[in-house]
């Protein structure tokens, strides 16, 4: 594959939560208008409708032809000129049946021949990736202050301190801008807006659910953290109502300590010493251990 940078926008978890909130009772079916529309847009006949129960599945994988061109940016509005990359966007079915689907935006790479591809997933929780991390953080554009225009931005996928205090109020005007919309093959099915940059829907019933099914589950938390402190943290774990198992112990790597560990019943918290909000960028060391046990599914030693 011609490879390049990708972004899942969480944005489309917005459209999730969107979808579940108004499905009930309602009738608001935005899915169905959207593969109705998707289907519009294809040239090949596409009879998802019909086979749809049949074909339903956790991960829904539909027919594929068509969708590559269909999304397709021609280009965004107020994007400079001169550019050497395609761009796509759309959405992804993922459930059918339960009406969820994922929007993502795709930057092919300037230099495509042999870059690796990488998907991109903002936390939040619930801030979009799109809004957030590629025209906020390190996506190939930049929303001016007029919030209409676009600037490329040379430091695509480095990280950049120091943001424009003014960028949430930019991004947040040009992703509202119906046309901008329109060049994105976004929001088809006329999703209650305005857009916003981050989802105020809580994952903790996610984390929830994640936690019954017996996958491991860490949350890590820098202890120096001014974005998210370890308080805020600790704050929604209570929410979740789950019994300590195994108390706050502190943990060791390289005959320091990393930082402080609580296990609770299929959750585990780890608090890692020394770290801001970016964990491996400011302790990589300690980041690495605490992964090498996630991985070994012991708590950190
Ligand atoms: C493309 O990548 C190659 C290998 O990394 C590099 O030598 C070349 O200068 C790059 N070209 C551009 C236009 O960035
Ligand atoms: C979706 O489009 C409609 C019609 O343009 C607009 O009123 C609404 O705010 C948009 N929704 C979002 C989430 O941007
Ligand atoms: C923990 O996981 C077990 C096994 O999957 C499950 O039975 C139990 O309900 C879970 N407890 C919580 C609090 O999620």
């Amino acid at each position: 594959m011609k490879s390049a940078l990708i972004v899942f926008s969480l944005t489309l978890i917005c459209l999730v939560s969107f979808v579940q909130c108004y499905c009930g009772g309602k009738k608001y079916d935005p899915l169905a208008k959207f593969l109705k529309v998707q289907n519009l847009q294809q040239s090949e006949n596409y009879l998802i409708n019909e086979d749809l129960e049949k074909q339903y599945s956790t991960v829904y994988i539909g027919p594929q032809e068509g969708l590559k061109e269909a999304d397709k940016i021609l280009a965004l509005p107020g994007q400079p000129k001169g550019l050497n990359f395609y761009q796509y966007s759309g959405y992804v079915t993922v459930d059918p049946k339960v009406g969820r689907a994922l929007f993502y935006y795709f930057a092919e790479s300037e230099n495509s021949s042999s870059k690796p591809l990488v998907l991109w997933l903002n936390g939040g929780p619930g801030c979009s990736s799109l809004g957030a991390g590629a025209l906020a953080e390190l996506g190939p554009f930049r929303v001016n202050r007029d919030g209409k225009t676009l600037w490329h931005n040379e430091r695509a996928w480095n990280k950049i301190l120091g943001y424009d205090p003014c960028w949430n109020d930019n991004v947040f005007s040009y992703l509202n801008n119906p046309e901008v919309q329109k060049s994105l093959h976004a929001n088809v099915t006329g999703i209650p807006g305005p857009w916003d940059i981050c989802n105020p829907n809580t994952v903790l019933p996610t984390i929830k659910r994640l936690m019954a099914s017996g996958i491991s589950i860490w949350i890590y938390s820098g202890d120096t953290d001014a974005i998210i402190p370890i308080t805020t943290t600790m704050f929604d774990i209570k929410k979740l109502r789950v019994s300590v198992t195994t108390p706050w112990y502190p943990w060791y790597t390289q005959d320091e300590v990393g930082g402080y560990v609580v296990g609770y019943e299929n959750l585990t918290f780890v608090t890692i010493r020394g770290a801001g909000h970016m964990v491996p960028s400011t302790q990589p060391a300690r980041a690495l251990a605490l992964f090498s046990s996630f991985l070994d599914g012991k708590l950190p030693p």
